[in-house]
């Protein structure tokens, strides 16, 4: 069943000219681009998108660090799309949980630092995808 999925390269990959390799590797993988955009984010979207993670200890340095330079957010869609990219991605810890192969296992040394987001559930991508494209149509 197609999905669509959001993915954010985080401001790290951006300032490390890493754009092209995850456009790559999202697109060989069979999944399609249907919004791609590189923007500065406001801190307030910023805090709506992680909300989740309000109150603990990163929240801080988390926002200072995704609202410190250009990212490209993108929603990409296909078959199973948000598993797909999660794998694609690796683990949060690009170190004890990414493996090699993947985008954080093979490019990342930090959880911080760990090159991109994708949505983790169907309702966190509905959610993240009206927060950064509001007028994407379904
Ligand atoms: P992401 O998949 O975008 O979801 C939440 C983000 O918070 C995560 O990637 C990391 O960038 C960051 N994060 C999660 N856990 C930690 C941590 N322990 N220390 C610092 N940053 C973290």
């Amino acid at each position: 069943m197609s999905e669509r999925t959001l993915v954010l390269v985080k401001p790290d990959g951006v300032a490390r000219g890493l754009v092209g390799e995850v456009i790559s590797r999202i697109e060989r993988k069979g999944l399609k681009l249907v919004a791609l955009e590189l923007r500065n984010v406001e801190r307030g979207v910023a805090e709506q998108h992680y909300a989740e993670h309000d109150g603990k200890p990163f929240f801080g340095s988390l926002l200072d660090f995704i609202t410190s330079g250009p990212l490209v957010a993108a929603v990409v869609e296909g078959t199973r799309a948000i598993p797909a990219f999660r794998q694609l991605a690796g683990g949060t810890d690009p170190v004890e949980k990414a493996t090699p192969g993947t985008i954080r296992g093979d490019f990342a040394l930090e959880t911080q630092f760990n090159l991109v987001h994708g949505s983790d559930s169907p309702e966190s991508a509905a959610r993240e995808i009206k927060l950064w494209f509001p007028n994407l149509a379904g």
